[in-house]
């Protein structure tokens, strides 16, 4: 496991921080090491793919970083306390919920693990998320709220307004097709599957799983109907700056709800809904059901009315927009 504190972080971070040049001394006075070992640091950064300028008497400015998922980038470009504080950067793996699930127990509220590609990528209800190679971000928060099993469906939508505000942030109109579905132009970019354990009273952890496809250019046959990326909708994204981005946004939103405010995430997943108000059709043990999508409750569970039978809440689930013809 690699935390943010090291030698390699500090000398990224540092060098992410400033807009001008740092010296080699000033490098070395903050971590305590010669300034012939931060030349050699530096020399192996270069070989990782950082373009580092170095100039005599100025010193040392970053001009790029490699598109990679590595750890030491991920946690020096991060500005948070909590949400990345203990990253696992991963080159390829199953399920980064699977992984996150095994270490859990042991992990801190707000770990995350996060991989460049992940060969059995996970959706809802069985299916499999397309997960290909240095395309998407693929991540696991590891959340440990005190609170009961009945209130973890808000953790989707934090997960899902954070995704929304990050996007907005850039420029991107999304919308969320509740409970955890951002789209783009009607198109599925990102998919959230949250995963629990707990007993009746108090969950143990929540594992939030994010999966945005960020430069994909094609997709597999059978999603490429539904399917879309950053980069097909027109925004050319770097991976590491979402990441950031998103990982600062998301621990504004938890914070929030940890002091039991919800009301700027309920107010985030009314704006972006694409829901609200629409005619939707209901899957369930039922079959299909028509209704009409009015509200999200305080625990963020859809409100909707069924023609012929009233008023329903609804937890999670699985719903379709009805199109207007
Ligand atoms: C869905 O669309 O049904 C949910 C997709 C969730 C995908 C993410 S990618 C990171 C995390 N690991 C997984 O195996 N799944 C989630």
């Amino acid at each position: 496991m690699k935390f943010r504190e090291n030698i390699n972080a500090i000398i990224i971070r540092t060098l992410l921080d400033s807009e001008t040049y740092v010296s080699g001394e000033q490098l070395s006075e903050k971590i305590g090491i010669s300034r012939a070992a931060i030349n050699k640091r530096i020399a192996a950064l270069r070989r990782e793919g950082y373009q580092v300028e170095s100039v005599t008497n100025k010193g040392y400015r970053l001009l790029s970083y490699p598109d990679v998922v590595d750890a030491e980038l991920l946690s020096a470009g991060l500005r948070t306390t909590k949400m990345g504080a203990s990253l696992i950067g991963l080159e390829a793996v199953g399920s980064t919920n699977e992984y996150a699930k095994k270490i859990a127990t042991e992990s801190p509220d707000g770990t995350v693990v996060i991989a460049d590609e992940q060969t059995m990528g996970q959706g809802r209800r069985g299916r499999s998320f397309h997960s290909e190679k240095g395309q998407g971000l693929f991540m696991s928060f590891i959340l440990k709220p005190k609170i009961p099993p009945q209130k973890a469906p808000l953790i989707t939508g934090i997960g899902a307004a954070a995704v929304a505000l990050t996007l907005a942030d850039l420029g991107i109109e999304s919308e969320v097709k509740w409970p955890n579905d951002i789209l783009i132009r009607g198109k599925k970019v990102c998919g959230i599957l949250t995963e629990m354990s707990g007993d009746i009273e108090q969950i143990e952890y929540v594992i939030l799983g994010i999966g945005l496809n960020v430069r994909n250019s094609e997709f597999p046959e059978e999603i490429k109907e539904i399917a879309s990326s950053l980069w097909r909708e027109g925004y050319e994204m770097d991976r590491q700056q979402l990441f950031w981005r998103f990982a600062q946004k998301l621990e504004e939103l938890y914070m929030e709800y940890l002091s039991g405010r919800k009301e700027r995430i309920l107010e985030v997943l009314r704006k972006y809904s694409c829901v609200l108000g629409k005619e939707i059709i209901l899957y369930g043990a039922e079959g299909e059901r028509s209704a009409l999508a009015i509200d999200l409750d305080d625990e963020g569970a859809l409100v909707a009315e069924i023609k012929g039978e009233g008023v329903i809440t609804l937890n999670s689930g699985e719903i379709s927009v009805r199109e207007r013809k």
